[in-house]
């Protein structure tokens, strides 16, 4: 048995490549490097569907803008009770209200749900009346607008867009495989794409970027950042935004987004010294994940830009996995797509290690 599935290889994809000994991730065809930063979200979304949907527009961006306006119809009976929730497990109670189904119209629904859904979800909490759809605009500019009211910056949409490609896929990840092992049963994909949520909503994997602001914030200012992550790991705490399952390197999207959020800074949306701030925290907690887990190569993983990326965006902490989960559904889909299309039913086997029956069969 292998413990957490480490190394076990359960699906071949042609979705992404993730290369953990010399930190390179590959998402269908092309390096992160090329596309981060290069190349709008429903552009990338129609790469990772292509093969995998009959009918495939050349340009997705008016349908996915016309499902945004679809999804709407459902905020309008937002259930104050939802505000109960996490503001993921809110967006994932009005995802789980759309119709399943495997054809295209249900995944660009999918597509567009964790935009459309986390804005209301953000106002509501905020006081505020939900912001309509413009299907006119770009994904990212859109999922922005319905936050904030107001169209954003272009450095700002581009931003978003950078971050939504980079997340988008990341080999079998455990929300992905969640969506496969879904998506195997012929479950339909609403069915996988809520499955994908509720594993990505985990403090292990989707929800670490909000807690890494938490850190950041005790931490205030870098003479305090080794005193407090000793006494962290002396609790036995894990550092969130360090550590990763296949990367023994540093994560290349780390990069990525530290690159993204250097350019907002440019564009003076970020706030004033935080990216250095960040640097100290993330060196300081290099040096002493070294000396705590010698043995253990623990490097920055993606969490930890993004969270800053998406506080210079102001989404709040509180919706960060949900932001995280408007990238993946592209992932989730393509995924799901392609294990109907050529998997079998996904069905492990387990060795019982309970007691034997009193009386033997
Ligand atoms: N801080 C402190 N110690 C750590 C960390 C960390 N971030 N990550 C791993 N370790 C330690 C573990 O405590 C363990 O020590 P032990 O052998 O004494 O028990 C050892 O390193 C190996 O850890 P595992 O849990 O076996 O590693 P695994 O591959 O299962 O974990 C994971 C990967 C879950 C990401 C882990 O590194 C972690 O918890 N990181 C913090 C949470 C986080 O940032 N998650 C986001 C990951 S990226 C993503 O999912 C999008």
């Amino acid at each position: 048995m292998s413990d957490g599935l480490e190394d076990v290889v359960a699906a071949n994809t042609v979705m992404s490549e993730v290369d953990g000994q010399r930190g390179v991730l590959i998402i269908r065809g092309h390096s992160l490097d090329e596309l981060a930063g290069a190349t709008r979200f429903e552009d990338l979304v129609r790469t990772l569907f292509d093969g995998f949907f009959e009918a495939l527009p050349a340009d997705l961006a008016p349908a996915l803008g016309a499902a945004r306006a679809e999804v709407f119809s459902e905020v309008a009976a937002l259930d104050p009770g939802l505000l109960d929730l996490t503001q993921v497990e809110a967006m994932r109670a009005l995802t789980a209200r759309l119709p399943d189904g495997d054809d295209l119209a249900t995944a660009l629904r999918l597509i567009a749900a964790p935009a459309v859904f986390t804005a209301a979800v953000v106002r509501a909490h905020q006081g505020q009346a939900p912001v309509a759809p413009d299907p006119a605009l770009s994904h990212a500019a859109d999922a922005l607008r319905m936050i904030s009211g107001r169209v954003p910056a272009k450095a700002q949409s581009d931003a978003l867009d950078t971050y939504l490609v980079t997340v988008s896929d990341h080999g079998l990840n455990a929300s992905t495989f969640a969506a496969r092992v879904i998506a195997s049963t012929r479950a339909g994909l609403t069915s996988a794409v809520l499955g994908g949520i509720s594993a990505l909503k985990g403090p292990l994997h989707g929800g670490a970027p909000g807690p890494v602001i938490e850190m950041l914030d005790e931490i205030g200012e870098p003479a305090n950042a080794r005193a407090w992550i000793e006494q962290a790991l002396a609790r036995g705490d894990r550092l969130m935004g360090f550590g990763h399952r296949v990367y023994r390197v540093r994560d290349p999207r780390a990069d990525a987004l530290k690159a993204a959020v250097r350019r907002l800074d440019d564009g003076s949306n970020a706030r004033p010294g935080r990216i250095a701030f960040a640097e100290a925290v993330e060196a300081a907690a290099l040096a002493i994940l070294k000396e705590h887990k010698p043995n253990r190569p623990l490097d920055t993983n993606v969490e930890f830009y993004t969270a800053l990326l998406l506080e210079a965006l102001d989404f709040p902490p509180s919706a960060f996995t949900c932001v995280f989960a408007m990238g993946r559904v592209a992932g989730w889909i393509a995924h799901a797509r392609e294990q109907v299309a050529g998997g079998r039913l996904i069905r492990p086997q387990s060795v019982y290690v309970g007691p034997a029956p009193l009386k033997a069969a």
